[in-house]
């Protein structure tokens, strides 16, 4: 256990820099891509890999790759998804601060595989630094022939572009952010047609995560069967994880799939315990959307079975006893931990980042957070937490895009499983200790 895929490399100083990289084996796997393999073979080990998207679906990658059209004299186009905006979910940060080489890689041997001349990394505007972390890789790839015109005299040709977005979470779902790269509001698509039939400019686009396409240059090197052979089941591969929240030792973690939960939270290879000797509460395991669970069933399935880092595992028993990985955003809390004050401040954000196309999310999202202001104030009834059941499963699978899931599915959990604690507030009113916290929170809502 503990191979590294992807981070490998990351403490060596200087790792950001061209010469360096290519002295620890950068480029390589995109030279073999091109010097030995056709597009076809790339597309081939991709799927023998297993590897499923890492931006939250987890949907098979090979697969979306094979989906791609084709038609004649029509430009494909491949973009990178660099938005990050899921709480708890910094990851892709990482990886692009410390070896944005590896992005880069991925991104041409990806374009390759997938007979595309362009591509994009559409990046969220508060990581503007990161963006010229990018350009700065991307210059020097330019200045050494590994972009442009017949890269490595192979014939083949590709420019990369980094667009920087406005810091919107809707411009992280795909066809928002195609709608943003094409210089307009990012507003979700309806689908069909998918952005592998029609996407950028009304052509066929792959979009991946940050995580997904850096994962292309390891496969490439070792070949998809070695790739398979880390994990467990259909998680195959490593995850990087962002650790946060509660935990001695908060940050990016690569793990290899199956990793028990119990493991990943308190050993000292990982998170190394909960902070204090406090106990353990509740853990988000992939990243705000998905439903939060308490620690006896984060740690153990409702057959008893030890709870791995896998999407399976961590979705066993369904929402009523399971979750998601999501992007790997796993945010721990602790027993002083208010479940009630911490799914508003997760609703106050669906709120404010619903684009407001769908009745649903733009109006359900507003009234939940204000009914749990309303709850959090002291103020709350009964018939108030039924309410708030009752809006978070009209907004769920209602809306164009998953953002209303997304908002749904941390109030529904948080009520099956915490249900008590809202009737604390209600029956209890709040607490000379939560005022000053609650209102400091409601200060910087309003600043
Ligand atoms: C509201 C919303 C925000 C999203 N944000 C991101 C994001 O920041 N990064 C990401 O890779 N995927 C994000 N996604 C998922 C993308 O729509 C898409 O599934 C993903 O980029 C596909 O890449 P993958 O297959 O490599 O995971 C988001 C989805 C939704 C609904």
């Amino acid at each position: 256990m503990g191979r590294k895929l992807l981070l490998e490399n990351d403490h060596i100083e200087g790792i950001r820099k061209l010469d360096v990289y290519r002295k620890h084996g950068g480029y390589s796997s995109l030279e073999k891509a091109l010097k030995t393999m056709t597009p076809e073979q790339v597309v081939e080990e991709v799927k023998a890999s297993g590897l499923r998207g890492r931006g939250g679906a987890g949907f098979p990658t090979g697969m979306k790759w094979s989906f791609i059209a084709k038609p004649a004299g029509v430009p494909r186009y491949v973009v990178c998804n660099a938005d990050e905006s899921e709480p708890g979910t910094f990851k892709d940060r990482y990886l692009m601060e410390r070896i944005p080489h590896l992005l880069i890689e991925g991104m041409i041997a990806s374009s390759f595989a997938l007979g595309a001349r362009t591509s994009f990394i559409y990046i969220r505007g508060e990581y503007f630094y990161v963006a010229r972390i990018l350009e700065q890789a991307i210059a020097e790839a330019y200045e050494a022939g590994l972009l442009g015109k017949n890269i490595m005299n192979s014939g083949f040709d590709h420019d990369c572009y980094v667009q920087v977005g406005a810091g919107a979470y809707i411009c992280g779902e795909e066809t928002a952010l195609i709608e943003s790269l094409e210089g307009k509001r990012g507003n979700p698509r309806i689908k069909p047609p998918f952005p592998a039939v029609a996407g950028l400019y009304g052509c066929p686009t792959v979009v991946n995560n940050v995580e997904t396409i850096a994962a292309v240059v390891p496969i490439i090197k070792d070949g998809g069967a070695a790739y398979a052979s880390i994990g467990v089941g259909k998680s195959t591969g490593t995850k990087l994880i962002s650790a946060s929240g509660h935990i001695n030792k908060p940050g990016v973690y690569e793990i290899e799939l199956g990793v028990p939960v119990e493991e990943f939270i308190y050993s000292e290879q990982y998170c190394g315990g909960i902070r204090n000797g406090k106990k353990l509460k509740a853990v988000v395991a992939g990243g705000s959307s998905v439903p939060i669970l308490p620690a006896d069933l984060i740690l153990k399935t409702a057959a008893g079975e030890s709870r791995l880092m896998t999407y399976e595992s961590l979705a066993d028993g369904g929402f009523a006893s399971g979750t998601m990985l999501g992007s790997g955003g796993f945010i721990v809390m602790d027993e002083d931990t208010s479940i009630v004050k911490n799914l508003w401040n997760f609703t106050r954000f669906y709120h404010h980042e619903s684009c407001g196309q769908c009745s649903p999310c733009r109006e359900g999202t507003g009234w939940m957070e204000k009914i749990l202001h309303k709850i959090l104030d002291g103020n709350g009834t009964l018939a108030d937490v039924d309410l708030l059941w009752d809006i978070q499963s009209k907004i769920e699978g209602k809306t164009i895009c998953p953002l209303g899931d997304a908002a749904s599915w941390p109030v529904a959990s948080a009520i099956r499983h915490f249900r008590s604690e809202f009737e604390e507030y209600v029956r209890n009113g709040k607490s000379i200790k939560d005022v000053k916290h609650y209102f400091r929170l409601h200060q910087v809502a309003e600043a």
